[in-house]
């Protein structure tokens, strides 16, 4: 589905029809243009105000964009601007700076940020509340009224605190963090609070051009004729971009190169996200309302949609592809066959997950910049700047050096912006028009291009002994990866890896499938196969501890592996699996408390690789450089997405260097390669850490020299891939975290989360938590209520935030946060990470407290899937 047409020449709108409106903005009147959609965009892209962000406008489902009108919070996008004549306007750039302050420094002070994408929006709400109720104003209250915002990092605890502590006149002082596993602020947290640190939306160079995508109508289809000459004669546009125009590589992957950046009269589409045209035009909404114009002759044919179907198909479903088994991975360990049959106990079930949206905040958006020197600059919020380089020199056919990739911190990704997404079609604008180019994704594209999280299908037998011991395990799973490969391969690896959770288990056999449908494009999300995988497991944990009599934290600690321990695919664990236990026991106490209060419990267990492990050889580097102005430079090249990688570069940099936190100056330097790959898989702390370390030792072994690079290096090139050895170290280190579940047994209402992570160091514990509660919020979306359908065309089914069932502020329960500090050894500071783990053991532990609300066992998520919910409206 793309937006609706927009159209070309909107009637004037103000009352004396001069084709202008006029109101108050910040306390100075303004008058604009009549014909921008909404509000919005009147202040975003004529007025250039910037803190109200745009992450879904117009439906108005994420606050990210709220404003005041009059003494009102309002959403701008839904303000039609002649709503707006004659009224007054306020954003958060016209706040007095002592109230400025008092917002940014209270979101500063409790951690309540993280992209902070989302910020601007719900510090005005806030403060409309703050207003009128002061310190009466309730934190209940506050939740309820947050129902008009969205966050998708913090799982809101720490925002409920940064806007008590307002309201209740507390002074916030934020600390600059100090070394490593001190507590302390977010790097540029108050800018980000404010909104003006700058997304690549916010960014707007002279004689910029805007490029809007025409999206195929039809999943599966033979394209006959693309005609673009309505489109070009629109007013405004420049130009009108199809394969044709593409110099060399129609495809681009991070790891198989099948996914064409446009689709060529002659070819097939594959799925609801490709991309037929590029439509560049001098404004936005020109460029928009053209790309309607675009006219595309179909040959429909039957979408490929049901994973089952497709396996056994001798039609290839993926246009270019020679089959519709993308991968399939497995191994085997004792003798399952024996084992299963000799067990005192066995359980056979088939466990059935979702697809899922990632709907982070910011949605994508490129800016093309031509250089001086004949090369192309683009500005990516991608996770991987060098993979991005690479695959748009191999578009435009030129040297890598051509092309210089820098990235801009994003409003959040979650796995969801590893592939590229409209990248390398606005670098062909830019690098054909010679011109700078930006492309922002409408939320509706958003959802229909980037890769969501796989839904799979797993059945599982699994056998204990009489005292609940483990005595085998045989999966099978079959994942919907979706048109492209993008790391679908790797996601169903990672869960064949993952399948027996943090256990012993002697027999084991596990196969995984990934197969290509039509369907939208599975890939990176938070948890990557695991979450899958351990929702599966953990329902066998609970479903054979029901039958040995145990309670499931028994069943738990009797199977939980310990160092020296076979696991998985054959991984001798080190010591820091302790960390496993270390969490059961942490629980306990908050387990048997609530039981023998008659409350409904559960719990799961999990854990989640952090690297890539696999024989991957993970090289990563940092600089550090003393200026001789008396500040110190830590360069590297992680993309920070909210979870906080460059506060960690700097802790470790205090840490290492002995310096105030003040005179560090972190920089993602894109201009050299620094070699992270890919920002995923809980691994950025971990490289990060290492690396910045290695260059503040050789800084420190060289008498910390000014205006000298010291470059520093972590590598990790000791794993193996599945099968290379006997025991095979697979990866190199794990998160581990243990989550207790507590429901209502008359309502079944989830009433509060204990949630125990190992995380090795927590370099910084205020952001290590936000990343939890962050994640047991999703978890528990996850779990409940949570989806992203498609239908039998292959299009989607929920096109709106509010649709996908994510949880709004005032049904999160309270989450408390427990941090575990097993070291992981061969790690630096015993650093384990943390963004991945947070939610795997989620779903497990709600589908058991449910179980213990009615005696139904849950073997399909979401749980409750929901209906759409209706915003609360605006004060
Ligand atoms: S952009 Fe206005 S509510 Fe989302
Ligand atoms: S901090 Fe709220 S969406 Fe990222």
């Amino acid at each position: 589905m793309t937006p609706p047409p927009v159209p070309l020449v909107s009637p004037p709108v103000n009352q004396t029809g001069t084709g202008a409106v006029t109101f108050t903005l910040n306390g100075r009147p303004v008058t604009v243009r009549a014909d921008h959609p909404h509000l919005l965009a009147a202040l975003r892209e004529e007025l250039d105000v910037t803190s109200p962000k745009d992450g879904c406008s117009p439906s108005g489902q994420c606050g990210c964009c709220t404003v005041m009108l009059d003494d009102k919070a309002q959403v701008a996008c839904q303000i039609p601007l002649t709503k707006a004549e004659g009224r007054s306007v306020t954003t958060l750039e016209g706040l007095e700076e002592p109230e400025r302050e008092r917002y940014a420094k209270a979101f500063a002070a409790c951690g309540g940020l993280q992209c902070g994408f989302c910020i601007p929006g719900i510090v005005m709400r806030a403060k409309v509340q703050v207003d009128k109720k002061g310190a009466a104003l309730t934190r209940q209250d506050m939740a309820r009224h947050l129902g008009a915002h969205l966050c998708r990092c913090t799982g809101y605890v720490k925002i409920l605190d940064a806007i008590e502590m307002v309201a209740t006149g507390r002074e916030a002082v934020p600390l600059a963090p100090g070394g490593v596993g001190s507590r302390g602020a977010r790097y540029q947290a108050e800018e980000l609070a404010l909104g003006d640190r700058g997304y690549i939306d916010d960014l707007r160079p002279p004689g910029l051009l805007h490029a809007a995508l025409h999206l195929t109508k039809q999943a599966r289809a033979g394209i006959k004729r693309i005609q673009t000459k309505r489109a070009q004669m629109a007013p405004g546009v420049v130009a009108v971009l199809t394969a044709a125009d593409v110099p060399d590589a129609l495809k681009v992957g991070i790891i198989h190169k099948d996914w064409p950046v446009l689709i060529p009269e002659g070819g097939c589409t594959s799925y609801a996200g490709d991309v037929l045209a590029v439509v560049v035009a001098e404004t936005r909404q020109a460029a928009r309302a053209a790309s309607e114009l675009v006219e595309v002759t179909y040959e429909p044919l039957k979408p490929l949609t049901d994973p089952l179907a497709a396996m056994a198909s001798d039609e290839v479903a993926v246009w270019g592809t020679d089959g519709n088994v993308l991968s399939r991975s497995a191994y085997a360990r004792g003798n399952v066959d024996a084992a299963l049959p000799a067990s005192a106990h066995v359980v056979h079930e088939v466990f059935e997950t979702q697809r899922v949206e990632h709907a982070f905040l910011e949605p994508e958006s490129t800016m093309a910049v031509p250089r001086p020197d004949g090369g192309l600059h683009v500005y990516s919020g991608g996770q991987g700047v060098w993979d991005d380089r690479d695959q748009v020199a191999s578009v435009l056919g030129v040297d890598k050096d051509r092309v210089s990739v820098e990235l801009v911190s994003n409003g959040g990704a979650f796995g969801g912006k590893e592939d590229m997404s409209n990248q390398a079609q606005t670098a062909l604008a830019a690098w054909l028009l010679g011109r700078p180019v930006k492309c922002t994704l409408s939320r509706e594209e958003s959802f229909l291009m980037h890769p969501k999280r796989h839904p799979i299908r797993m059945e599982y037998w699994a056998g204990c002994d009489e005292e609940g011991r483990l005595t085998a395990v045989r999966a099978r799973m079959i994942g919907d990866s979706g048109a492209y490969a993008s790391v679908g391969m790797k996601v169903l690896e990672r869960a064949a890896g993952h399948a027996t959770g943090p256990y012993r288990v002697p027999s084991v056999d596990v196969e995984s499938i990934a197969v290509r449908t039509n369907n939208p494009i599975c890939g990176a999300f938070r948890g990557f196969g695991a979450n899958q995988a351990q929702f599966a497991m953990e329902g066998v944990m609970d479903r054979l501890a029901e039958k040995v009599g145990i309670t499931g934290w028994e069943m738990r600690k009797r199977n939980v592996v310990h160092p020296g321990d076979v696991w998985g695919p054959g991984q001798v664990m080190d010591e820091g699996c302790a960390g496993a236990e270390r969490c059961l026991d942490v629980l306990q106490p908050h387990y048997d408390e609530a039981r023998l209060a008659g409350r409904a419990v559960g719990i799961g267990l999990g854990l989640k690789n952090s690297g890539l492990g696999n024989g991957f050889k993970e090289v990563t580097k940092a600089v550090v450089r003393f200026r001789d102005d008396g500040r110190v430079e830590v360069r590297h090249g992680w993309t920070e997405m909210g979870q906080g990688i460059h506060t960690v570069a700097l802790q470790v940099a205090v840490e290492e260097l002995g310096i105030e936190p003040e005179r560090v100056m972190v920089i993602v330097d894109t201009s050299r390669e620094l070699g992270q790959g890919q920002t995923t898989g809980s691994r950025g702390t971990l490289m990060g850490a290492g690396a910045v370390r290695a260059a503040c030792q050789a800084a420190t072994q060289d008498g910390c020299r000014t205006e000298v690079d010291y470059l520093g290096e972590h590598r990790v090139d000791w794993t193996h891939h599945i099968g290379e050895v006997e025991n095979p170290v697979i990866h190199s280190a794990f998160g581990y975290a243990a989550q207790l579940v507590v429901a209502d047994p008359a309502s079944g209402q989830v009433e509060r989360v204990v949630a125990a992570h190992d995380v090795g160091r927590a370099v910084n514990p205020t952001l290590c938590e936000g990343q939890v509660e962050g994640s047991v919020h999703m978890g528990l979306g996850y779990a409940l209520t949570e989806e992203f359908p498609a239908d039998q065309r292959g299009f989607p089914t929920k096109m709106t935030l509010r649709s996908l069932g994510i949880l709004r502020p005032k049904d999160v329960p309270p989450i408390e946060v427990v941090l575990v500090e097993v070291p992981q050894p061969r790690s630096p500071y015993g650093i384990k990470g943390v963004g991945e783990i947070g939610l795997v053991p989620t779903a497990g532990a709600v589908a058991a407290a449910l179980h213990a609300v009615d005696g139904q066992w849950r073997a399909t998520l979401p749980m409750r899937p929901s209906r759409a919910g209706t915003a609360d409206g605006d004060d």
